[in-house]
């Protein structure tokens, strides 16, 4: 019997093959239609095959990508089909995170706020609710209320330290990210939400969970990701764990049992949660004034960001835009925090010589100010500073930067123009290993930043907290946690290496696009007088 050739199927899968390919690659001749130099995509992944795969973390494509561009200021690639502008020169990107932010003010990073409240938060605002509420929370983060907030760490280091004591006791070795992730949900539990969570203790606390939930790469969260690369919708479809219902009932319910709990019984602590309350009840929080030199990238913001202002969208502090403030302050300040002191412990544990010279000015400085950690304690810890620095150009926790064109721009001397919602990154761990700024970047080596040193490089080289008016709002608070956190194990504990500590210390591919999650770091501890 003669059988008939489905024609019908042939031409109607030809014409999907064919619609799929289209689909694909084209926006593959973007790039080159502006004159920008770009790298050669591959059909569907673009430029980022290795992470859509869990080959590699996205920032490690970006490492790849910035050096295909090598000699070029800025160049093009494909997030999967989408266009993405890279800067690598340290000029112009001055120009749009500084001089020309009024063309590339918000991240690409918008969440609608009906699909999860919780995502009207300083990250995430656009346009001028951001800048309306980067201006209101703006006194929240003067160093007068770092100084007044840092009794409150010191206290989250007690249980830091006694979780400690039982494996210096037996020269035992602990996964340290773990343990410095307990201590900073702790502190930002405690700051932001003014609640005692003793994550040490309770290593299961709900918190702790929904930090977990949030962060921990997983497959659910990672597959979701790289799904709607190649289809957006799909993204608030699914949504990733960090947005689900669980996480906005927890994060609203717990801000509005906070607060009514103060107004009710007339408490008065000295938190975030307090300023926000204020914020609430007075319109503003009282201001220091931003005089001292620790402020200046507060006051940098508040000045260009005024430049660029523009009729006001109306901001209503409603409980909600309240919550989703501490709930940023939480994702922002627990996860980048604690990957700096882990980082950093790994790398003391490598050097041993290091961390003997920093016990040496801890021990120093802490004499000096009274065996108190305190505020001007931490001034006075120069080495501290360079070490921490180190291990955020070697380890930043922000490992991209990204910006979102919000004004067509023409980038001085070229005549490549940027289309306004044009996707920009700036690639801050590639930046921070390459060669041309940092020689023999994975040798840890905090002579880089002697005065001397830092003034050798351009400014725009280093960016573990981002710049200009968008800079990180907790650069202060963030720095003090991690000060304090590493003098307290410092002056009780020494860290070395042991059998399961992996040299180099890799990252999980499944990480974020923006923050990455190193492998697990295992340490000895053993008693200082050992
Ligand atoms: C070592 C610790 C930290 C690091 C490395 C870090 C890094 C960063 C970076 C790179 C950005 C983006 C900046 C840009 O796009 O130019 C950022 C933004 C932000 N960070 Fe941090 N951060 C840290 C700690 C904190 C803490 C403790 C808080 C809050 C208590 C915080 C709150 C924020 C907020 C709210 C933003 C958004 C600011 C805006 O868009 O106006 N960060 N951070």
């Amino acid at each position: 019997m003669e059988t008939e050739l489905p024609w019908n199927i042939i031409l109607a899968s030809t014409a999907v093959l064919a619609f799929i390919y289209w689909y694909f690659t084209s926006t593959f001749s973007y790039w080159e239609m502006r004159g920008v130099p770009f790298v050669k995509p591959l059909p569907a992944f673009g430029n980022i095959v290795d992470y859509i795969l869990w080959w590699n973390t996205y920032q490690e494509s970006c490492v790849k990508i910035y050096k295909k561009l090598e000699g070029h200021a800025f160049g093009g690639f494909y997030d999967a089909h989408k266009p993405v502008l890279l800067l690598r020169d340290p000029e112009i990107i001055k120009q749009v995170m500084v001089k020309d932010f009024a063309n590339f003010r918000d991240r690409n990073q918008s969440i609608p706020e009906k699909l999860f409240p919780l995502g009207s938060h300083l990250f995430s605002l656009t346009g001028s609710r951001w800048r309306k509420l980067r201006v209101m929370l703006t006194p929240t983060f003067t160093s007068g209320k770092m100084k007044m907030m840092l009794p409150t760490i010191v206290e989250c280091t007690r249980e830091l330290i006694s979780c400690l004591e039982k494996s210096a006791d037996s020269n035992d070795f602990l996964e340290m990210r773990n343990v410095i992730a307990n201590f900073t949900t702790d502190v930002i539990g405690s700051c932001a939400f003014g609640l005692q969570i003793n994550s040490m203790k309770e290593s299961d606390s709900e918190f702790r969970r929904m930090g977990n939930k949030i962060f921990k790469p997983n497959h659910r969260t990672s597959i979701v990701r790289s799904i709607s690369l190649f289809f957006r919708p799909i993204f608030w479809i699914l949504k990733p764990a960090a947005m689900s219902q669980e996480v906005n009932d927890f994060f609203i319910d717990l801000f509005k049992d906070s607060m009514s709990y103060r107004e009710k019984n007339k408490v008065v602590r000295n938190d975030f949660l307090q300023l926000l309350i204020q914020l609430k009840n007075k319109g503003k929080v009282d201001e220091d004034r931003l005089s001292s030199k620790d402020d200046i990238h507060l006051t940098i913001t508040e000045k260009v960001s005024a430049a660029d202002a523009e009729k006001d969208e109306p901001l209503e502090m409603t409980d909600t835009l309240l919550a989703a403030q501490c709930f940023v302050f939480f994702l922002a300040g627990f996860e980048t925090s604690s990957t700096t002191i882990s980082c950093c412990l790994h790398e003391l544990a490598v050097n041993p010589d290091i961390q003997e010279r920093l016990r040496k000015e801890v021990d120093k400085v802490l004499i000096k100010h009274g065996g108190k950690i305190t505020y001007e304690a931490l001034q006075d810890l120069k080495y501290m500073d360079a070490v921490v620095d180190e291990t955020l150009r070697k380890y930043p926790p922000v490992g991209n930067l990204n910006r979102v064109c919000t004004k067509a721009y023409k980038i001085p001397d070229t005549h490549v123009n940027i289309d306004k919602d044009t996707k920009l990154i700036i690639p801050v761990y590639a930046i921070h290993h390459d060669p041309k700024y940092y020689p023999d970047p994975e040798k840890f080596d905090p002579s880089r930043f002697t005065e001397n040193n830092i003034k050798s490089r351009p400014h725009f080289s280093y960016l573990p907290f981002g710049e200009g008016p968008r800079v990180c709002i907790g650069l202060r608070f963030g720095r003090m946690q991690v000060k304090v956190g590493l003098a307290a194990l410092l002056t009780k504990y020494k860290f070395s290496v042991c059998e399961k500590t992996s040299i180099p210390l890799g990252f999980d591919p499944m990480s974020s696009t923006i923050t990455f999650w190193p492998n697990k770091i295992f340490l000895k501890i053993s008693h200082r007088d050992n």
